[in-house]
């Protein structure tokens, strides 16, 4: 049913908790199941040094969770950005066609967090 990574992503999540003075934090839900999903980044030079998650949701979101949270590492915000569903979901090795719904909040809690650091404004003179 869940790929091998899947499921190594939902027993062993990456970057589980929230980024105490986070510069953008981006919350998600999932009105139909009630799932929920926060995600919390910090950036340093115009990159995506850490994120974190808390997630109250099925084994697929905590997996899709803890994926992101990995990819985003290391990105620019911009590049954040382009990270799609799909891309988690094919970094995953594929979800179930009945859990591919929940790939939509870890994408678009991302987004959230990207635009909640860039409103915020914050600016690195070196
Ligand atoms: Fe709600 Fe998976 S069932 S996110």
């Amino acid at each position: 049913m869940y790929s091998e990574k899947v499921n190594d992503h939902f027993m062993n999540p990456r970057n589980v908790g929230e980024i105490l003075g986070a510069d953008g934090i981006g919350i998600e839900g999932n009105l139909a199941c009630g799932d929920v999903m926060q995600i919390s980044i910090q950036v340093e030079n115009d990159k995506i040094v850490d994120a974190k998650f808390k997630t109250f949701g099925c084994g697929a979101a905590i997996a899709v969770s803890s994926m992101i949270t990995e990819m985003v590492k290391g990105k620019t915000p911009a590049d954040a950005l382009k990270i799609s569903k799909e891309d988690v979901v094919q970094e995953l090795g594929g979800l179930p066609p009945q859990k591919m719904h929940c790939s939509n909040l870890g994408a678009n809690a991302l987004r959230k967090a990207v635009e909640d650091y860039r409103k915020k404004g914050k600016v690195y003179i070196a």
